[in-house]
């Protein structure tokens, strides 16, 4: 397996086209959740320099945070609160163009601008949240949605 990353080049679609295949092949090699959680999160980070890429957990029916890239981060949402609980709430992706018009956003960065928040889900049960931040406007749409949900089912498998 590859000790580094190849950082991805080209449109956005094309990067996550290149970096899929790693993220597969780096997951599949490890049982562990959460070490796939934190390879994930910086692989992502690292390819798109987004400010914050990390996963909340589902625990005790909360959202603990778990392995992340970025600056500190709030530790517990609770089910429909912020744009994380709200995801795992609807059992839905939340893209978020303008944090500042989502009513409840929770903000732990206030250089957090846009958002988007995709369930993970393990036998049709949420079990964590993928979370990314970025510091400009209306960064993600229905590319980032469609792969990272692809991303999202790597990581329950
Ligand atoms: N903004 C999120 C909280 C998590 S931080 O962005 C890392 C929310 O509203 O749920």
């Amino acid at each position: 397996m590859a000790e580094h990353l190849d950082i991805a080049q080209g449109t956005k679609a094309e990067k996550y086209a290149t970096l899929f295949p790693q993220i597969e092949a780096v997951v599949s090699a490890e049982k562990d959740i959460i070490a796939n959680m934190a390879n994930v999160a910086a692989m992502i980070h690292e390819t798109f320099g987004f400010w914050w890429t990390g996963f909340y957990r589902v625990i005790d029916n909360e959202l603990v945070l778990g392995p992340f890239q970025g600056p500190l981060a709030c530790t517990r949402i609770r089910k429909g609160k912020g744009v994380c609980g709200t995801a795992w709430a609807q059992e839905a992706t939340q893209v978020v163009p303008d944090v500042d018009q989502f009513p409840g956003h929770i903000a732990c960065s206030s250089a957090s601008r846009s958002e988007i928040v995709v369930p993970v889900f393990s036998s049709s049960e949420v079990i964590a949240v993928l979370d990314i931040d970025s510091a400009e406007l209306n960064t993600f749409d229905t590319i980032d949605q469609e792969w990272l949900e692809k991303i999202a089912a790597l990581i329950a498998k």
